[in-house]
């Protein structure tokens, strides 16, 4: 099959670093964060990110790129005594994108909807100060169902008009600005009295507030921001050229993935601190916080009006590129066109999706250990399913892609360090990702029997 590949390097690095930063270090980051405590738990996740999360993203493309095939098709041409397993892995990576497919879509409807207010604010400013609250979206199941919905056709239009490719240039095009928008804030949100509390908790490193769950919580998100895990790094890695050099694409995307959280971390934390009576450790946290600060800072309605908008395109690359992930596999896979297969995957995370857009109203009462049928879902997904196939994936490039043509893909004969760094890769790959995932999952074991109050 002839694949096409990226024009330019820098189009991938905009496509690749468009899939990886989105909600996840927008939403997601700063209430982890918050939930673990601060600067323990960052310190904690910048190191997964580099000996974890970043070997595996490099696997990924390794995979890609060797295949040149998405991830379920990619499992067909691996090799190895085990490789009828790999496709069990692959399934589950898609089925990964699927469940985040679903409340993704949820979030990116909470900030479809500040968009919109900021938007109506800008002319209209006591419509954003009734509505531009969290608590009025959260009071109302029904919004947050129609915005999901809003946001999936969108998705399932832009996929079925198989326009993505253009419109996610387009979005990642639109990065930089969002990029500068976000500094800015900082700075802004820097200059606050409470910015050198903010510094401390979020770069002061207090080992004692990490629990046992904390490790495993810091692979999860590391995965889940990157990308890593669902496949869609196979599927930048085969259109990717000869002469792309993979580490040096899966070491920079990392590293600008992992500023823009701690920058999310640095505009959130002395906005949340100074306002003092948001709890840190709320899934709500971002549109809790920002919106209060936007609206009484001057010109901060057409700042927000901005911001909520190139995060909302930011989220809706993200979905694209997942429902693209789980149609071009269906398609691969199962004997339907590719229009019925993107109506059924954009059902499937539309019917997925009913239970989190409702959870803060009817079903408000099911809690699961305490906590919302949104917070489980994401929390079963990136605290539990994602690490498990992180495992897999580690086994799959390691065991899966024949050692010469990992060597080929991998060393770039101009570059001394490469070949030095091939055996740390490798190794990191078959022995450091396996073992600290185990011994994550084990802590996470035994904190989930302590809360049993069994003894
Ligand atoms: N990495 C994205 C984020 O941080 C989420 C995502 C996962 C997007 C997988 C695409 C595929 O928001």
């Amino acid at each position: 099959m002839k694949r096409g590949s990226w024009k330019t390097r820098f189009g991938f690095y905009l496509a690749a670093i468009g899939s990886a930063f989105g909600l996840g270090n927008l939403w997601r980051f700063p209430y982890v964060v918050g939930e673990n405590g601060g600067g323990a738990f960052v310190l904690l996740y910048l190191f997964f990110a580099l000996v974890i999360g970043m070997p595996l993203l490099i696997g990924e493309l390794i995979i890609g790129k060797s295949t040149h095939r998405s991830i379920l098709a990619a499992t067909g041409s691996l090799v190895g005594p085990f490789r009828r397993y790999h496709i069990w892995i692959a399934r589950a990576s898609v089925l990964a994108c699927l469940i985040v497919l679903s409340y993704y879509a949820v979030i990116s409807g909470w900030v479809l909807h500040f968009s919109v207010q900021f938007f109506v604010g800008s002319f209209q400013p006591e419509v954003l100060l009734e509505k531009g609250r969290l608590e009025h979206l959260m009071s109302n199941g029904w919004l947050q169902m129609g915005l999901a919905s809003v946001h999936l056709l969108l998705a399932v239009i832009i996929v079925l008009k198989g326009v993505q490719e253009g419109l996610e240039k387009w979005i990642s095009a639109m990065m930089p600005i969002f990029a500068f928008l976000l500094i800015a804030l900082v700075f802004k949100s820097l200059s606050l009295s409470s910015a050198t509390a903010a510094l401390r908790f979020l770069l002061y490193p207090d080992f004692s507030k990490l629990s046992l769950s904390s490790p495993l919580q810091a692979i999860g998100h590391v995965c889940f921001t990157l990308s890593v895990g669902f496949g869609t790094m196979v599927t930048f890695g085969s259109y990717l050229r000869d002469s792309d050099h993979v580490p040096t694409a899966g070491f920079r995307v990392t590293i600008v993935d992992s500023f823009l959280s701690i920058f999310a971390g640095l505009l959130l934390f002395p906005i949340v601190l100074e306002a003092s009576n948001i709890p840190l450790t709320d899934p709500g946290l971002l549109f809790e916080a920002l919106p209060r600060f936007l609206i009484q800072m001057p010109g901060g309605i057409l700042f927000g009006m901005a911001f909520f908008i190139c995060l909302y395109l930011a989220a809706l690359g993200a979905s694209i590129g997942l429902l693209e992930v789980i149609v071009s596999n269906v398609v691969d896979r199962v004997q339907l066109s590719r229009s019925w297969a993107t109506w059924i995957s954009g059902g499937s995370a539309f019917v997925l999706a009913i239970l989190p857009a409702l959870s803060s109203t009817v079903f408000k009462e099911a809690k699961i250990f305490g906590k919302s049928i949104l917070e489980n879902l994401d929390g079963f997904l990136i605290n539990f399913f994602l690490p498990l196939i992180a495992l897999g994936i580690s086994w799959m490039v390691v065991r899966g892609v024949q050692k010469s043509e990992q060597h080929k893909l991998f060393v770039d004969p101009t570059r001394v360090e490469s070949e030095a760094m091939f055996p740390h890769w490798r190794m990191a790959l078959k022995y450091l990702v396996p073992a600290v995932i185990i011994i994550a999952f084990f802590l996470q074991t035994i904190s989930f029997i302590k809360s049993l109050d069994l003894f």
